[in-house]
């Protein structure tokens, strides 16, 4: 197919998926459209084994002259609960929802690869599955692929992502780590009550929970090397109900970040021992409850290389990613199988998860022609290696 065709074909399904975001875990419509696309255009759609089924998104599969090598190709397909306010003449029809993380663009580019490919099965060197992942941003969505064995026989992935701050169609590729480890935690505060004019008979939660505040913002400041990237961010914070009562309880909550998953360790590492240090000096109890979330990507170096060799030889310009203290959950699927998620810059007025932000589709097809090309070249290369 002739890139400008594909381009026209592409804008009309990524404006049809623009207008019909749906949340994570709940994207039925958007999966019965991929599937619909998929079936006209003659492509097999794998199915998963019983009791592991996907209950949204799909994987589709071009097999060429032979079963192996196989290699993933990999979008999400989620959006987000955010109500639009691009303007845009397509903007969303489900109100209080929206493709605000670009996710309809790596749908449409994804769709697009499986068009290229499948032309060109003939020629391929091993089997291609295209992953059409649900819930990214609820951060299941990986897991439930990797649980359903879809992914057992592949031996690279590539994943695609916009950059809303990149010129259109500039391609990001850095070797290493791109997207945070994120960890969650809540911590609930047990101290005493009583009246508000007679604090010494308390133990009280709210100066304990602004003492621990305080003292975690240290881990950053003072215990993290300056070149070494982390976060710690309480964001909720509940206590007390009325202005004369010291309230018994405090409770918080927050997220901590870094780009390795060791020094994500050691965030909640030092996060405890602030607990611990409060509940002794103020006399109270601090229970901390503390889970990682995802773990930070990981870019395969050699295969970065390939990647950004790929891309100039389709003639697009390649700098390095923008890194993102935001999580991804591509990055479970690095842990087992070597990968490199990269991105194309769509130029958008606001950044990712923000209600103005728009993804430009000029560079839909070009998108679909670096899937195609990272795919061809890394079956013709590891069947070499067979
Ligand atoms: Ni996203």
């Amino acid at each position: 197919m002739k890139i400008p065709l594909l381009q026209d074909k592409l804008e009309y399904y990524f404006k049809w998926f623009h207008q019909h975001p749906e949340p994570s875990n709940q994207e039925f419509e958007t999966t019965k459209r991929i599937r619909e696309i998929l079936r006209e255009e003659g492509i097999e759609i794998v199915e998963t084994a019983p009791g592991a089924e996907l209950k949204t998104g799909l994987v589709a599969r071009i097999q060429g002259k032979a079963g192996t090598p196989v290699v993933a190709l990999r979008c999400d397909i989620d959006a987000l609960p955010i109500n639009e306010e691009s303007g845009l003449p397509y903007s969303s029809l489900n109100h209080g929802f929206m493709h605000a993380c670009g996710h309809d663009f790596h749908t449409t580019s994804l769709l697009g690869a499986a068009l290229l490919l499948n032309e060109e099965r003939e020629t391929l060197n091993g089997t291609v599955k295209l992953l059409f992942q649900p819930a990214e941003e609820g951060g299941d969505g990986a897991l439930q692929v990797i649980e359903s064995h879809i992914l057992d026989d592949v031996s690279e992935i590539y994943g695609i992502h916009v950059a809303a701050g990149h010129e259109n169609g500039l391609i990001g590729i850095s070797p290493g780590a791109t997207h945070a480890a994120v960890g969650i935690f809540s911590i609930s505060i047990k101290g005493k009550g009583s009246h508000g004019a007679a604090p010494h008979y308390a133990r009280d939660p709210i100066v304990a929970a602004a003492q621990l505040i305080n003292t975690a913002q240290v881990i950053v400041s003072r215990n993290t090397d300056p070149f070494d990237q982390a976060v710690v961010s309480f964001t909720h914070i509940k206590a007390g109900s009325t202005w004369n009562v010291i309230p018994e309880e405090a409770w918080l909550e927050g997220t901590l970040r870094a780009f390795s998953d060791e020094k994500l360790s050691w965030l909640a590492e030092r996060l405890r021992e602030c607990c611990n240090a409060t509940e002794k000096a103020m006399g109270l109890r601090i229970d901390l409850n503390y889970r990682v979330c995802t773990v930070a990507t990981n870019n395969d170096p050699e295969l970065s290389e390939f990647a950004a060799e790929t891309a100039r030889s389709l003639g697009l310009t390649v700098v390095a990613s923008q890194r993102a203290m935001g999580g991804e959950d591509f990055a479970l699927y690095q842990k087992i199988i070597p990968g490199v998620f990269w991105t194309i810059g769509i130029n958008s007025p606001q950044g990712v998860h923000h209600p103005g932000f728009i993804a430009d589709m000029s560079r839909l097809a070009a998108a679909s022609s670096l899937f195609t090309a990272l795919a061809q070249r890394s079956l013709a290369r590891l069947s070499k290696k067979k």
